[in-house]
């Protein structure tokens, strides 16, 4: 059906940029649902010039869309409620690809992602489609896939996973974002529970795949990880100070490309509940 929203995709598979809306608690019913049937549509929805935007009306749009969950080992922005900050230090942001939390049993649904500031080039994001790599693998990889459960934790090896990091940031890395060690295990095909579609649920947090060895497990998340983020998978965003970015954190994989140096780069986020995810099986 046609959206009341004017909204513009920007790549083949995943991602719109939204224009004429004003974020905030005081957003009207009718454009809220808008946004939500975009956002489920699109995976990954933007808005630029949001710049009246503070971490309180952040917070307050965040309550509107659901319920706001602060990060399991990360405090919170000073003065607020549930906002993450990701701010570089030395080049240093999320340039993994990842969905966010996946580590918890029940992990957030959305996020939601305000630039404050934003290299003057470099510091893109980029988003891949989970629904669109589960429906482009071949029959028998989709029948493999859907058998597997994996392991997820915050515990993961950062310094392997991360090969230019220093000595100081795999340490710092280790502090700040798994404190406490967190380990679930999740189907590696879940049924989405709004829009019903199946998808690829992988990223960094991934250890293992339950009964595989190291080695059979890093071959296959191999070929089913680089599958799910190939370039016509994704959309990239270059950021202005003031977008807002809101992904579908289930059907979804983001990173952020860490090519801007010492350059000042600050996004913060607030991150929406979600549920525990269910596989093909139910
Ligand atoms: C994130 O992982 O939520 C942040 C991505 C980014 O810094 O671009």
């Amino acid at each position: 059906t046609e959206s009341p929203l004017d909204v513009h995709p920007v790549a083949g598979r995943i991602g719109a940029e939204i224009r004429g809306v004003r974020l905030g608690g005081d957003i009207d019913n009718a454009t809220l649902e808008a946004i939500r049937a975009a956002l489920y549509r699109h995976k990954v929805i933007f808005f630029r010039n949001q710049t009246h935007l503070d971490d309180a009306t952040h917070e307050a749009f965040a309550e509107r869309l659901g319920e706001p969950l602060a990060h399991p080992t990360v405090p919170v922005a000073q003065g607020s409620r549930f906002l993450l900050e990701l701010d570089s230090k030395e080049g240093e942001a999320a340039s993994a690809w990842h969905t966010d939390i996946t580590f918890l049993p029940a992990y957030p649904a959305a996020s939601i992602l305000r630039a404050v500031t934003i290299p003057p080039a470099g510091g893109d994001t980029l988003w891949a489609n989970a629904v669109t790599a589960y429906a482009t693998l071949p029959a028998p990889l989709k029948a493999l896939a859907e058998t597997l459960r994996a392991v997820h934790t915050n515990a993961f090896d950062y310094a392997q996973q991360q090969p230019q990091a220093t000595s100081e940031q795999v340490r710092r890395h280790r502090e700040i974002f798994a404190s406490t060690a967190y380990e679930t295990e999740h189907p590696v095909v879940r049924v989405h529970p709004v829009t019903g579609e199946k998808l690829l649920l992988l990223g960094s947090f991934v250890k293992s795949f339950v009964g595989f060895s190291r080695e059979d497990f890093a071959r296959l998340f191999g070929i089913l990880q680089d599958h799910a983020t190939k370039p016509e998978n994704t959309v990239r965003w270059r950021w202005n100070p003031g977008d807002v970015a809101i992904w579908d954190n289930r059907a979804t994989q983001h990173r952020a490309i860490a090519d801007f140096g010492k350059q000042p780069r600050h996004l913060r986020r607030v991150t929406i509940a979600g549920d525990v995810p269910r596989g093909v099986d139910g």
